[in-house]
């Protein structure tokens, strides 16, 4: 019985933003700041489809509510692209406008799941899934299927999930391009494990909203493999750089869909209007952006990468790193604390799973020569804490 002054009990099972702690230490002062904690871009949006380039005059309604599933022209236009994408036979149906992929994730967990059931989620993992998933009121269990370098055979992914299935399972999340990681998962791979879910007649949340940004490998779309039981979520945060609109898309059988929009419209009732205008434009023009972003983010990831000594990223715009062996008694905390002291921000492993010694770094949320420098920053600050040892064993690559 929650009563004042006690809050509801699921509270206690979510994590607060790591990053809110840290707005008063980004306030500096420092000589300059490498915010490379968070995952954004520096890249504006392609002219026209920037919020000051929408008038009223031009876009009647810019200030009224949308559609709770959204506006019909960015439908159309997303069920011609998935079409093109997965050749699957897409209908409006199929499509739902979210405010962002994180409430389009909210909203198909919670059509999926809730008390008494259990997700798997492949680890390390984009940090909010987890707790949407414990908000549902289901059990979130992580299934580490990434590790070292790279990502493990489908024959141990399959062996972990089978072990970590019980008779409550109704779900998996996986990410592919992946935050934190930057690996893409392999089509054969991502083919044996929808294989598997089709076995265990399981849900399947791909979440692809990094699937324009690929640098090495190839992109599967999962909803191309099992459009029966695939609900995809997207983003134009990460697509178009459009992060602070908040629109996203969900693709999926209908039946969730509809679920999903009941859910969704009891809580954000339906996305921004003046967001829907912009992705429009942006699906309609942004081709050249994602193509010139897609080049700068591959050499940013490349050069960041080299400078730390580490694989290159496969797409996304993480990179993910061990720092054990650079950690005192104070343990990771001493360590990103010692980092923030000297401007440089950086996401905490935990957030991703059981990381206790790993920190991931974003190489698009500011500028190539600034996250050089405070990947230079870090180099300096992981070599000054290593026992000299060959460059190659001193920490671990990205996983
Ligand atoms: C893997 C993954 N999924 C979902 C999201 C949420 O994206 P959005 O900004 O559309 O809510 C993010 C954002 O960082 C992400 O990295």
């Amino acid at each position: 019985m929650p009563r004042h002054p006690e809050l509801a009990a699921i509270v206690s099972r979510l994590q607060g933003s790591v990053f809110s702690a840290l707005a008063d230490r980004l306030a500096g002062p420092f000589d300059e700041l490498y915010p490379l904690h968070l995952g954004d871009t520096y890249l504006a949006p392609i002219a026209g489809a920037r919020l000051e380039d929408f008038s009223v005059a031009a876009h009647p309604g810019l200030h009224n509510y949308s559609p709770p599933r959204g506006r019909r022209e960015l439908i159309d236009l997303l069920v011609e692209r998935t079409r093109e994408r997965t050749g699957q036979p897409i209908e409006r149906g199929n499509v739902y406008i979210t405010a962002g992929a994180t409430a389009g994730l909210s909203a198909a967990v919670f059509a999926l799941a809730g008390p008494g059931d259990e997700v798997l989620i492949l680890a390390p993992h984009w940090p909010l899934i987890a707790g949407i998933v414990r908000a549902s009121g289901a059990r979130a269990v992580t299934v580490p299927v990434i590790d070292g370098p790279s990502v493990v055979s489908s024959e141990v992914a399959i062996e972990r999930l089978e072990r970590a299935t019980t008779a409550a399972t109704v779900a998996l999340y996986l990410s592919s391009p992946n935050n934190p990681t930057g690996r893409v998962l392999p089509p054969e791979f991502l083919a044996a494990l929808v294989e598997w879910a089709g076995r265990r007649n399981l849900w399947l949340i791909s979440d692809e909203v990094y699937e324009d940004f690929v640098y090495r490998g190839e992109h599967q779309a999962c909803y191309a493999l099992a459009p029966e039981r695939t609900v995809v979520s997207h983003s134009f945060s990460k697509a178009y750089g459009m992060a602070g609109n908040r629109c996203g898309w969900l693709i999926g059988p209908e039946v969730v869909l509809a679920a999903a929009e009941k859910v969704g419209s009891h809580s954000f009732y339906s996305t921004a209007t003046g967001a829907q205008f912009a992705a429009a434009r942006a699906l309609r023009g942004g081709d050249s952006w994602l193509a010139d972003a897609n080049q700068r983010y591959r050499e940013a990831g490349f050069e960041t990468a080299a400078i730390l000594g580490i694989d290159p990223p496969e797409g996304g715009s993480f990179l993910f790193l061990d720092l054990g062996e650079a950690l005192d008694e104070r343990g990771l905390a001493g360590f990103l604390e010692d980092c923030s002291e000297r401007g440089l921000f950086l996401a905490p492993g935990p957030s991703f799973g059981d990381y206790p010694t790993w920190a991931r770094l974003c190489f698009t949320a500011v500028p190539p020569d600034a996250t050089a420098r405070g990947a230079r920053l870090l180099r300096e600050m992981i070599d000054r804490r290593v026992a000299p040892k060959s460059p190659a064993t001193r920490y671990q690559g990205t996983p």
